[in-house]
């Protein structure tokens, strides 16, 4: 017991990077296709912590060992997808993006489970649902033209 609380406590001095990489507006997915507000906000609320350079850490993402696998999906996220760095993406590459967006979203794989229990603001009705994969979707076709 004692060991296992000093470890705990000792493992608190281990630094986690939270700083974000500051966002172009250039680069960033709701600047360059000037997302409509309602869209914008449910991108925010349901992707953006783990998909963008915009991620607003909780309180207990402070307290290792959590902070680790919090910053492990961050990066886990922004590697497979970063709104906030879509304008250095290629075409393909955003083409596939968007299509493994809707499906996600359909699928109900995206936002993480895990997350919506820690964030109950993130759950998608099926109306918000609608409302992202019918945007995706126009993007799609924009980007085939
Ligand atoms: C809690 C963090 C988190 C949130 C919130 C989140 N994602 Fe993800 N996402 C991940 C992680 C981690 C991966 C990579 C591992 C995986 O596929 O499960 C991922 C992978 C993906 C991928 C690529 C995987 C694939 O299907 O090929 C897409 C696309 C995606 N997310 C879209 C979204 C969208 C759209 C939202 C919002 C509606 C969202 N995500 C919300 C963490 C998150």
């Amino acid at each position: 017991m004692y060991w296992s609380l000093t470890g705990f406590a000792l493992i608190q001095f281990i630094p986690v990077d939270r700083t974000n990489k500051p966002v172009k507006k250039s680069e960033n997915f709701v600047d360059i296709y000037r997302t409509p507000s309602d869209v914008r906000a449910l991108l925010k609320t349901a992707c953006y912590d783990c998909h963008s350079n915009e991620t607003e850490y909780p309180g207990y993402a402070y307290v290792a060992p959590v902070s680790w696998s919090i910053k492990d999906h961050v990066n886990s996220g922004r590697e497979h997808l970063n709104f906030s760095e879509w304008g250095t993406f290629n075409a393909d590459l955003k083409k596939n993006m968007l299509e493994n967006s809707i499906a996600d979203i359909q699928q109900n794989r995206m936002p993480l489970a895990g997350y919506i229990a820690q964030h109950p603001g993130a759950r998608l009705s099926a109306a918000d649902q609608k409302l992202l994969i019918d945007y995706f979707s126009e993007i799609m076709k924009k980007q085939q033209n």
